[in-house]
């Protein structure tokens, strides 16, 4: 019985990259737990075969299935994760991203508020700052994304601040930085398509699935004229949102908080990590910048280490490479 006393959790986008290992890390903490996906990008087999939860195919703008999944389940917190996350498409695009990620989260809230539901775990992004005016990047940053994909981010934070006003929704928003790596147990991994992120095409590189890796600027004012980024294990990020979630079911009010390392590393040195991890050598090509790259982005997460007593048990680089590499040989074995 103990494990029917926790509440039910409703994680959308649970077939996706960081859901999929916040529902692992729910699953642990004891948690029941549903997973609603619109499996656009989400993968139902792992949901099925490996987290082995509840799983609703639907889309979060579904009004009608949403209330029924929330009386079905008895869900007492939502863990929402479902978004389109690219964010050169997002420019090219927004149209599809303001319907989904805000029109499409303001349905979930509201039918949220509807049935009594007041606790929610929201993804944001650090990609609502813009570009750094200080380092690392505190909470009270200035927010001024360059990109609609962060925009639609800012857009919930905000309707989020306003639900509690008006409602007496809590809620936690984490910014993060740069997720990566995989769970190292090598159940979960990393796997966009397209894939679009550093570490997984340095990985895939150094596997032979592709020939070299472009790296998208040598002239940035930093120490080796690559960009810098602040990369946070993925199983970091999961344990941070059950430690979110525990604050808001015992109490806590609305916060934000960032969720990185507080240290960065150049696209130099990631691909250096990952020819120490692989034993490989793996060919560059160096390239023009990519538009709306910051040159650095570090965050500073000593607020969730303080409020929410988290601590990222897998900071280095290697490591972070390290789980990421495991799961991508395993991916592709065979293949
Ligand atoms: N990069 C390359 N070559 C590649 C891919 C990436 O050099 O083939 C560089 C990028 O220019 C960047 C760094 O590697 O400097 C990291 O790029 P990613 O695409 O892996 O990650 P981003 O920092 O662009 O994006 C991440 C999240 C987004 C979020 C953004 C905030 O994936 O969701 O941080 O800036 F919006």
């Amino acid at each position: 019985m103990s494990h029917n006393q926790k509440s039910p959790v409703l994680v959308t986008g649970g077939a996706g990259y960081i859901g999929s290992h916040a529902v692992l890390a729910l699953k642990q903490a004891g948690y029941p737990v549903v997973v609603l996906d619109n499996l656009v990008y989400g993968h139902q087999d792992l949901v099925e075969k490996v987290l082995q939860v509840d799983f609703v195919q639907g889309d979060i703008s579904d009004r009608a299935l949403l209330t029924k999944v929330f009386a079905d389940y008895g869900i007492q917190a939502v863990m929402h994760f479902a978004a389109y996350a690219y964010v050169g498409e997002s420019v090219t695009n927004p149209a599809k991203y303001y319907r989904n990620n805000v029109a499409g989260t303001l349905t979930l809230l509201e039918t949220m508020v509807e049935v009594g539901i007041k606790t929610i775990v929201f993804s944001s992004t650090c990609a609502t700052y813009g570009n750094p005016e200080q380092l690392p990047i505190p909470e009270t940053h200035p927010q001024n994304p360059i990109n609609p994909y962060g925009m639609t981010k800012l857009m919930v934070e905000a309707i989020l601040s306003d639900f509690d006003q008006a409602y007496d929704l809590r809620s936690v928003r984490f910014r993060y930085f740069n997720a990566a790596g995989a769970d190292p147990a090598g159940r979960l991994g990393e796997d966009h398509s397209p894939e679009t992120h550093l570490i997984p095409l340095v990985l895939l590189t150094a596997l032979g699935r592709r020939e070299n890796i472009a790296i998208f600027g040598t002239d940035y004012d930093t120490p080796d004229g690559t960009c810098i980024r602040d990369y946070i294990h993925v199983t970091d990020l999961a344990q941070a949102h059950v430690q979110g979630l525990e604050y808001l079911l015992t109490g806590g009010r609305t916060e934000v908080f960032n969720l990185g390392n507080g240290s960065g590393f150049s696209v130099r040195e990631v691909i250096a990590a990952g020819e120490t991890v692989s034993g490989r050598s793996i060919p560059v090509v160096e390239s023009p910048r990519r538009p709306g790259d910051p040159a650095v982005l570090i965050g500073s997460a000593t607020k969730a280490q303080k409020i929410l007593s988290w601590q990222p048990q897998y900071p280095e680089i290697e490591v972070i490479m390290q789980h990421a590499w495991a799961w991508h040989q395993k991916r592709h074995s065979g293949a």
